[in-house]
């Protein structure tokens, strides 16, 4: 059985890392359910000049983020994991404090009560004490929390090459098999 993803993408920076996880899901045959807020319609605009329309296709579904009635709104739909690409403090608030204002947050709830695994890419840069607070009481509950802090040991030449790095290590932590050309750490003589 193909595996089934959720994607959240909401209106931190970063669009450029969910357009990337989505071609690698893609090319590993992941079933992806996205989800966009409104926020992050806005900032993939601002930031990619991608409107919600020519997301579309780059997903097996979307899904209103203001319809409850969707099937991640509910336990007993099958899904494997769910990502949070980027993630905004304000949706690591919702998630932490348990509130389902839309359902990226409602689907993160269920996750999290599923205990399967859920990702969130934080971005915010300086963090607060509440920021802070609030990744470490998602964590308790079951999260992982995996900010988009690139790495260089493997000397990218683009945005592109460090997009590519974060979102395989996200296919990682959702145990997907991709085919992403991406090096991995072998140690000094490899
Ligand atoms: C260009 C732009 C970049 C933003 N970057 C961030 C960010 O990195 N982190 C963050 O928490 N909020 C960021 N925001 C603010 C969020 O979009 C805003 O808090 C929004 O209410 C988040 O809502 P959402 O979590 O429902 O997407 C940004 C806003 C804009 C317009």
């Amino acid at each position: 059985m193909k595996k089934r993803i959720i994607l959240a993408i909401t209106g931190a920076s970063g669009s450029l890392l969910a357009l990337e996880f989505l071609k690698i899901m893609a090319e590993a045959e992941v079933e992806v359910h996205g989800l966009i807020s409104d926020a992050g319609v806005k900032v993939m605009d601002i930031e990619e000049g991608i409107s919600f329309a020519e997301l579309k296709n780059r997903a097996d579904r979307w899904f209103d983020v203001h319809d409850f009635t969707a099937p991640m709104a509910s336990g007993s739909a099958r899904y494997d994991g769910m990502v949070i690409l980027p993630c905004s403090m304000g949706t690591l608030a919702a998630v932490a404090g348990g509130i389902s204002v839309n359902l990226i947050h409602r689907a993160a709830d269920v996750t999290l009560k599923e205990r399967r695994p859920l990702l969130l890419a934080v971005r915010e840069t300086p963090l607060n004490r509440t920021h802070l607070r609030n990744m470490l009481t998602v964590h308790d509950a079951g999260a992982t929390i995996c900010p988009p802090v690139p790495s260089f040991y493997h000397h990218p030449k683009s945005l592109i090459d460090l997009a590519t790095h974060f979102c395989s290590r996200l296919a990682d932590l959702l145990r997907v098999e991709t085919a992403v050309d991406s090096p991995r750490w072998g140690g000094l003589d490899q």
